[in-house]
């Protein structure tokens, strides 16, 4: 039994899914799921994220955490949250930084939310008892300020699929063709969208509209800001942006389901707006802008000096993190905080 017999049964039963549901279950179903059995990250897995290019970019986001709980008057306790931390690499990096200002970790109560268990585990090796984990934000206790990190979190979040055709909406589905393999199709769409061209898609992720809304209700009432990066969009737009990635190809996203991380681009507009809503204040950069006021252009020098033959790895590495043709554009920096202050690298130009 493979998790695309299992949906084909269930396709049969119950009738298609939407790409919400599909994407739910090739990333988190318990016996089959991508996260929930085998999640492979760095160059000998599935992708490359930025904490795994290079140091700086965890190590940056750490300065960008010892300096907001300085500007928010060094916080007695304040709750440290990473929301999908991988192997745990970013939150390394960030406590390494943090280090460096006395009093900083001293403060922090430090959780990771996470979903899959064998990355949990991965993580436990590498952050051992320094952090505590839940399964969800609303595990981990209010009460305190809030400085949250997230990098490529709202990507897994599942979105449906709208596609505009000649006589009006249809949401894309997946189904089961006359063999009972999964297939794509249409059908009407059951909700209200704004009018478009014939052939456009337009993507919902009701997850991430969630994250944004229950981020700007805690930041609102407790203080302090969430750091989200990820590859999307900074203002509303169309496009089908369904990824299936497995050993760093791009894979059909119906083939092998479960074997693939599957994403969506993070809808940053939707977020923003759902946390602004619940009461917050939002604020979007690229991550190369974002990365070059956390000053890693210094960085890098730094770590040249220390090392100066490693100098053409670390000018790569860079490169990779900031370039416009690599992640310095596609990726954004996105910051939801309490309308009380702007955190660092946020304040208007
Ligand atoms: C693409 S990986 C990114 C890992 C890490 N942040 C990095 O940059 O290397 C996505 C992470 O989010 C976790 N995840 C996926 N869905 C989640 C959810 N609904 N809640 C919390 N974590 C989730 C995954 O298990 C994984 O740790």
């Amino acid at each position: 039994m493979s998790l695309a017999d299992k949906l084909a049964a269930q396709i049969a039963q119950t009738g298609p899914l939407t790409m919400a549901q599909y994407m739910s279950a090739c990333l988190h179903d318990p016996q089959f799921g991508y996260y929930a059995t085998r999640p492979a990250l760095g160059e000998a897995g599935d992708f490359v994220t930025a904490p795994l290019v290079s140091q700086m970019f965890g190590e940056l986001i750490g300065v960008w955490a010892a300096s907001a709980w300085t500007l928010m008057g060094e916080p007695e306790r304040f709750r440290l949250v990473e929301m999908g931390p991988g192997d745990g690499t970013l939150m390394d990096d960030l406590l390494r930084a943090g280090r460096a200002l006395p009093g900083f970790l001293e403060a922090a109560d430090i959780w990771l939310v996470e979903t899959s268990e064998p990355l949990a585990a991965l993580q436990a090796q590498k952050l051992g008892d320094r952090v505590r984990w839940a399964r969800s934000l609303d595990e981990v206790p209010g009460g305190a300020p809030l400085l949250l990190v997230a990098n490529e979190l709202l990507d897994c979040l599942p979105a449906r699929q709208f596609v505009r055709a000649a006589t009006g909406w249809t949401e894309q589905v997946v189904g089961i063709d006359r063999h009972g393999a999964l297939t794509f199709g249409r059908v009407p769409a059951p909700i209200d969208l704004p009018d478009a061209r014939e052939g456009a898609v337009l993507e919902r992720s009701a997850p991430q509209e969630a994250l944004g809304a229950m981020l700007g209700e805690r930041l609102a009432r407790d203080g302090g800001a969430a750091l989200l990066i990820d590859y999307g969009r900074a203002a509303p737009g169309f496009g089908d942006t369904l990824q299936a990635l497995r050993r760093h190809e791009k894979v059909d996203p119906l083939a092998r389901p479960g074997e693939a991380d599957l994403t969506v681009w993070a809808d940053f507009p939707a977020v923003m707006s759902a946390a602004e809503q619940a009461g917050a204040e939002a604020a979007i950069l690229t991550q190369a802008a974002f990365l070059a006021r956390m000053g890693i252009g210094e960085r890098a020098e730094a770590l040249v000096r220390a090392r100066p033959d490693k100098a053409p790895v670390i000018g790569r590495q860079l490169h990779r993190l900031v370039g416009g043709d690599q992640m310095g554009e596609l990726f954004k920096a996105c910051c939801l905080y309490s309308p009380d202050w702007v955190p660092p690298a946020f304040e208007p130009e």
